[in-house]
């Protein structure tokens, strides 16, 4: 069962956010000598980037032993304003001694088959097994109830072999780059940060509705071998049921 946690402003969710992020990490390490992360895009996760970025919480982490990875992103090259590669080199790369080959950028400035291919290629170099096990993949919600890359109605839903696909999104028109749903549910740890009143009807629909990943990808995602967490502010939770957290 995923656990909830809701909040009563955007400081004390990243706090806490960052503090499962460091906890996660730290242990990870203890026990494996490394920590796999696979990061959101969009704007929800950037303070929290930045928190990590912060000198009195970046030295709490072996940076060298920390990979990093996205779970989306969209056709566009490294620099483009819309690229997540971007926003989380500008809130947190540019400001942590990691090694450059432990940051795997997804290749989306390529032609999208040979850059789903290539990353995926990379994925499975790193994880050995039959899926990428995650120790933590962060993930967000649009408004639409999409996560990652995986858009209503998109046919990136109904993928069962592939872990990183090209994925059409019917509604904006555009293609993008994602993990299919069996990579991120591979995680050991799933974090969703949701927030501000925009994402509250979703978010009620989502966790107290009727099951329809079709119409709501984001319930998709349950992990087969781990923890998953919702982390909210008390805007996005506004829908639920006082006794649902
Ligand atoms: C992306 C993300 C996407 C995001 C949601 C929420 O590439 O945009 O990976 O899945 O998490 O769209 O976006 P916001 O945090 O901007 O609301």
């Amino acid at each position: 069962m995923a656990e909830l946690m809701i909040f009563p402003d955007s400081q004390t969710r990243i706090e806490k956010a960052l503090g499962q992020f460091v906890e996660i990490a730290q242990k990870s390490i203890h026990k494996r000598n490394l920590f796999s992360v696979s990061l959101s895009g969009g704007s929800t996760p950037a303070p929290l980037y930045r928190a990590l970025a912060a000198p009195e919480n970046r030295d709490k982490l072996k940076w060298s032993h920390i990979h990093l990875f996205w779970g989306d992103e969209r056709h566009v090259p490294p620099e483009h304003a819309d690229s997540n590669f971007r926003m989380v080199k500008e809130n947190l790369l540019d400001a942590i001694p990691i090694p450059d080959e432990n940051v795997h950028r997804v290749p989306a400035e390529m032609p999208l088959p040979a850059a789903a291919l290539k990353y995926e290629g990379e994925l499975r170099a790193f994880f050995k097994g039959e899926w990428p096990r995650f120790d933590l993949v962060l993930l967000g919600m649009g408004e639409d109830g999409h996560t990652a890359s995986l858009f209503p109605h998109s046919s990136g839903l109904d993928e069962e072999q592939r872990w990183f696909i090209a994925n059409f999104a019917p509604k904006r028109g555009e293609w993008r780059l994602t993990l299919t749903k069996k990579a991120i549910n591979a995680a050991r740890n799933i974090m969703v940060l949701v927030e501000g009143r925009s994402k509250a009807d979703m978010l009620g629909k989502v966790l107290t509705g009727p099951l329809n990943p079709k119409d709501k990808p984001v319930q998709l995602i349950k992990p087969v071998d781990g923890r998953m967490i919702w982390l909210l502010d008390r805007e996005a939770a506004s829908q639920l049921p006082d006794d649902i957290g």
